[in-house]
């Protein structure tokens, strides 16, 4: 079992971020496995979905380690250039996606759960945000239904967390991304829910 000593957290950007691409993409194939994502694992969907962050000057790869290993792994970049088919929604609702950091994803190792490398990745992605001059963080979670056959007793979500963080869902602003979910033939499309914080503390 690990304990919180053997994890050291670090920021990646430029030729570190690149090096660690590799070992998010395992890291994503292996922790979105679960419910709720429940995406099975697919290297040439990594290689597309990935080249954002490698594309992106203000992108951040938040790692977490156990001495070389990549363990756990939060990533952000400046929205315009890592969802910017969602310009068209946040535009209706008064929102300009160049003012948003959004935060992609966190992925953890079960057995390094519980002991605040979730808040970490949380905390150095809003610094980073906030560096890099932007009034609001956003993320995107999948959305699926409370009686989904796969979802586990005792099943619990990560909303209370978010809001403890300061996020809420922005009603309606609903998203979609696809992929193939483990069990299925076919890719499919996913609804996911945005939600977004100002770190400016004015709306
Ligand atoms: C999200 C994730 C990185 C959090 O990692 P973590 O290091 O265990 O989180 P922390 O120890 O910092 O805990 C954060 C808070 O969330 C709560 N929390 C963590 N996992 C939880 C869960 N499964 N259900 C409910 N609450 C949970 C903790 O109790 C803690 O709350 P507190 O601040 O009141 O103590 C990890 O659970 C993970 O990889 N999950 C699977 C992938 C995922 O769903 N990612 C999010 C969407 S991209």
């Amino acid at each position: 079992m690990a304990g919180s000593s053997a994890i050291a957290i670090r920021d990646l950007t430029g030729a570190a971020l690149i090096a660690a691409l590799d070992g998010l993409a395992d890291l994503r194939i292996a922790v979105f496995r679960d419910f709720p994502y429940l995406y099975a694992g697919d290297r040439a969907y990594e290689r597309d979905y990935l080249t954002a962050y490698a594309q992106s000057k203000g992108a951040l790869i938040v790692g977490a380690f156990d001495g070389d290993r990549l363990i756990g792994a939060a990533t952000a970049a400046p929205m315009a250039d890592h969802a910017s088919e969602f310009a068209a929604p946040f535009r209706e609702r008064g929102m300009d996606i160049d003012d948003i950091f959004y935060f992609g994803e966190s992925v953890l190792l079960p057995d390094y759960r519980g002991h605040g490398v979730g808040h970490a990745f949380f905390d150095r992605r809003e610094a980073r945000a906030r560096e890099l001059g932007f009034s609001h963080a956003s993320f995107c979670a999948v959305v699926r239904p409370t009686d989904h056959p796969a979802r586990p007793a005792g099943y619990s979500p990560l909303d209370a967390f978010w809001r403890k963080r300061g996020f809420a869902p922005v009603d309606g602003l609903i998203g979609e991304y696809g992929w193939r979910d483990v069990g299925s033939d076919a890719k499919t499309q996913h609804p996911m829910q945005f939600w977004l914080k100002s770190l400016t503390g004015r709306d």
